[in-house]
């Protein structure tokens, strides 16, 4: 039967997210580096290094490759312990590359979407307690109102915080990220906190940019309770839904903040969403377990029928996506997807990962979600946290070694999504033959 193309809605922005520390390289002064250094702390006692070395000016490369594959914008974050690398001395110099990094990207018809903190710190907050300090809201504040002045002129699409969830939950309970705690109360402190100076650089920017849209990225974990039938499972998933997915973003709405088994009232915090950015990538199977009081009495896995990702670290669920999308439907504010992707070093599942995220994508939409943008997660390979070089999450990938770029296959297939502003049947067909019949 003959199928016409799913398109997308004119303007819509098609691009890709990167993270400073990420692909910066020699990022030696924040949180991050500390924890590199601490043998044991990430896979292989890997390091970030010098990155995909964009500091060195390589993002010229890797942004070229993005326009020409058909993209008209990029999602990256500054970082703070460049730009402040004393507390209130302001590098210039750091502050001039990046202003030359936004000229780049708009020049390659890429509209930036600059995200401020991306889960690094300065040392220098780091030592005064990191965000457990309720100061490090007002020493945030002072930085927004430093870069906003400094990047307005290039910027219209501000990310003030980075899943400010994931940050609170790898930080302070699995302690996989620095400072590697366990501590419920200090988790509900740092949450306080971030939602204070989410809300002050909402103000911040909006006063400087009146039409600026203003959001933050929040991870969205799909989860459902492992049996349906067991009433447990159900309070479990529940308490984790709320604590994980809903408690940063429903206090954008209501000002009450609700976290593990603390409560207060932020009412600076409510309306400052212009927008809500939803970075997705899997979906969990939750089950009470007696034994886990540490884990909140929860556990949880992939449906084991599955496709999993290299590592395991993902399954590709994309009725999970649909989930996010509809979830994300509850603020009434457009939608844009800030992160999606999979690591896959050979790109074996990418291709099917992708169009099958983008047809869940598609779907919602034609159902009423106002999804405006789509940044797939990355570019091109890059340094992954606590897992290290592990992880490839690149649409082009990367030999750190040598700082080559190697083209995978999935580049063509965005390029076509990209370029076409729209999924095509042959894409259907090529990668995800299965949605035919979905389509007839
Ligand atoms: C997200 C992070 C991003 C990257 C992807 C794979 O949680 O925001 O920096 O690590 O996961």
């Amino acid at each position: 039967m003959e199928q016409s193309n799913l398109s997308f809605p004119k303007d819509f922005l098609w691009g890709t997210a990167t993270a400073a520390h990420q692909v910066e390289g020699n990022n030696t002064n924040n949180n991050w580096h500390i924890w590199e250094q601490t043998p044991g702390k990430i896979i292989s006692n890997h390091t970030a290094g010098l990155a995909c070395d964009w500091w060195n000016g390589r993002w010229k490369e890797d942004l070229t490759h993005a326009a020409e594959d058909g993209q008209n914008a990029h999602r990256f974050s500054i970082e703070w312990s460049r730009i402040e690398p004393k507390p209130g001395k302001w590098d210039e110099a750091a502050i001039q590359a990046y202003r030359e990094m936004l000229i780049g990207m708009r020049s390659l018809g890429l509209k930036p979407m600059l995200t401020l903190h991306h889960f690094t710190d300065p040392i220098w907050i780091y030592e005064k307690g990191g965000w457990e300090n309720d100061e490090t809201a007002d020493f945030f504040a002072r930085f927004v109102e430093k870069v906003v002045p400094a990047f307005k002129d290039l910027v219209d699409y501000w990310i003030t915080i980075n899943e400010p969830t994931v940050y609170v939950f790898s930080g302070y309970m699995a302690g996989e990220f620095p400072p590697g705690k366990n501590d419920p109360k200090a988790a509900f402190q740092v949450m306080r906190n971030m939602l204070c100076g989410h809300a002050r650089a909402y103000r911040i920017i909006h006063a400087a940019q009146p039409h600026a849209m203003v959001g933050f990225a929040k991870n969205f974990r799909a989860m459902i309770p492992a049996r349906a039938w067991f009433p447990p499972d159900h309070w479990v998933n529940d308490f984790s839904f709320r604590n994980f997915n809903n408690s940063f973003a429903d206090t954008l709405m209501s000002g009450r903040l609700k976290f593990a088994f603390w409560k207060d009232f932020i009412p600076e915090a409510i309306g400052t969403q212009d927008y809500i950015g939803v970075n997705y990538y899997t979906r969990d199977h939750v089950r009470f377990n007696a034994l886990a009081a540490k884990n909140l009495f929860q556990e949880r896995f992939f449906d084991p029928r599955a496709e999993l990702s290299e590592n395991g670290f993902i399954a590709t669920e994309p009725v999970g996506f649909a989930e996010a999308i509809r979830w994300a439907q509850r603020y009434y504010v457009p939608i844009y997807i800030t992160e999606n992707g999979v690591e896959d070093s050979q790109d074996i599942m990418r291709p099917h990962y992708l169009i099958t995220h983008l047809f869940e994508m598609w779907k919602a939409m034609q159902g009423g979600a106002d999804v405006r943008g789509y940044m797939h997660w990355s570019q091109v390979d890059n340094f992954e946290w606590e897992r290290g070089w592990t992880q490839r999450f690149g649409l082009w990938g990367l030999n750190p070694l040598t700082q080559e770029r190697i083209r995978r296959s999935s580049v063509d297939i965005y390029r076509d999504v990209c370029m076409q502003n729209a999924i095509s049947t042959e894409n259907i067909l090529q990668c995800a033959p299965e949605l035919q019949s979905e389509l007839d």
